[in-house]
């Protein structure tokens, strides 16, 4: 965590619990006054006194999944949930949950918590085995549950699951001649290229690919895709062996520092994912790493790019072990043990975790379910016929960052490991002085 930040995150935290207590603003139009002898009528209907809210850190932009999937969960549980806007750092977000969490505050009752987060915020969260039935639960990848229980207990209720892809332009690719998406890095690097260079005629605001380079998480996601698209291990193994310092996973690095500047614009290396679907929204990129949820933004109405991309997982590396890597992500809902309210934000989070809320965020959103059956529902399927071409990445075949092998250490390590891959990006280090780096310094974190 970045110490440095520390106060300002208690201060925002604050100023948005404040904010979230203030009664509603004025109406823009004055309520015309009584007149003489009428009585005046109540201002607004005062809540009833049983209906509980509970604040709930969410999305840092709510759209219309969050606006629909909330309003179906109040109508559902009759509670009223009050959204307080996350940060949308995965990195920062962590840092703000253990603020709060370390002041055992009550005004926080929901949170969504990543799913490499589980091993450092159980002490904090509520069981939900206890909300849950064991038939429901089994209705949910299996995989994720696994990831969500700590010492027996299901610190979070799957919410949806992610996986790193490469979003193209059919449009672009059908103009340059291509007949099939990158099988590899160096296929992807040669088409960005071509197609840059055609593009830059009408528009020198075109980029070859976009990704996210940032100091923080993100960058943790698309590093490891490299490294294990090399055959480069996954930073820590299962059994704990710190496998970072090979060639394999340097030269991936090296590979992407190969891109800053050339097939990628300069300033990737602070791009979060919103800075990357920028470019590529406005239609100023022929490829693109993002998650699932780029999915439906780039197929809105109003979208510049509308029907003209497509996904596929992300390309394979060199070597005898390369593969396709797609890093595993999503998000779990869990229930803070210092909130006054944990049974109603209990139902809450069983709702918005639940079946229905999960399909109005996945035909809405484009969010990946984490119930198994809504992979061949017909409504999701039309509005992401991905969903069901790609099912096998998103059941199991993602590649999950090292946090259940390092448990409450995991943020300590993808610091380290963000930080000095960043550096390569920025030319400031080799892809092998930073593997020789960064074992070093998790074989002091990890001892
Ligand atoms: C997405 C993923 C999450 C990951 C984050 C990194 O939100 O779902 O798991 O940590 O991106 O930026």
């Amino acid at each position: 965590m970045n110490r440095k930040f520390a106060p300002l995150f208690v201060l925002l935290l604050m100023a948005s619990l404040l904010l979230a207590a203030c009664p509603a603003a004025a109406p823009a139009e004055p309520a015309a006054a009584p007149a003489a002898g009428e009585a005046a009528a109540p201002a607004a209907a005062a809540p009833t006194a049983e209906q509980v809210t509970v604040r709930f850190i969410g999305a840092t932009t709510p759209r219309d999944h969050d606006t629909q999937s909330q309003a179906y969960c109040e109508e559902q549980t009759g509670v009223k949930i009050e959204l307080i806007n996350g940060p949308e750092s995965a990195t920062d977000r962590l840092a703000q949950y253990l603020q709060f969490f370390g002041a055992q505050s009550p005004d926080i009752d929901l949170v969504q918590i990543d799913v490499i987060w589980p091993g450092i915020l159980a002490e904090h969260l509520v069981d939900m085995n206890q909300y849950i039935s064991e038939d429901e639960k089994a209705t949910y990848f299996q995989r994720i549950i696994n990831n969500n229980t700590v010492d027996g207990a299901l610190v979070g209720i799957p919410w949806f699951t992610d996986a790193g892809l490469l979003y193209y332009r059919t449009d672009l690719l059908e103009k340059y001649g291509y007949t099939a998406p990158p099988a590899t890095w160096a296929e992807l690097e040669e088409m960005a290229a071509k197609i840059q260079e055609g593009e830059r005629a009408t528009n020198t605001d075109f980029w070859g690919y976009t990704w996210q380079g940032n100091v923080y998480e993100g960058l943790t996601c698309d590093a490891l895709e490299w490294q294990v698209s090399w055959g480069g291990g996954e930073i820590v193994e299962a059994d704990g062996t710190i496998s970072i310092n090979n060639p394999q996973a340097a030269a991936a690095f090296d590979m992407a520092a190969g891109w800053v500047g050339t097939i990628s614009p300069p300033g990737v290396v602070s791009y979060q994912e919103e800075d990357a679907r920028g470019v590529w929204q406005g239609g100023n990129a022929a490829f693109m790493r993002n998650w699932p949820y780029a999915y439906s933004l780039g197929n809105a109405e109003d979208s510049l790019i509308k029907d003209k991309f497509a996904v596929v997982p992300l390309p394979k590396g060199e070597g005898p072990d390369a593969r396709n890597a797609d890093t595993l992500g999503g998000w779990q809902m869990a229930v803070s043990k210092y909130s006054a309210h944990p049974d109603e934000a209990a139902a809450v989070a069983v709702c918005l975790a639940g079946r229905e809320s999960q399909k109005i965020r996945a035909t809405v959103g484009s969010l990946l379910p984490t119930i198994g059956d809504l992979y061949s529902d017909a409504d999701v399927l039309a509005a992401n016929p991905f969903f069901g071409q790609l099912f096998d990445v998103f059941n199991g075949g993602a590649v999950a960052r090292p946090s259940t092998v390092t448990s409450d250490k995991y943020n300590e390590v993808s610091t380290i490991y963000f930080t000095e891959v960043n550096k390569v990006l920025t030319g400031a280090q080799t892809g092998a002085e930073a593997v020789a780096k960064i074992e070093a310094q998790l074989q002091d974190v990890l001892q």
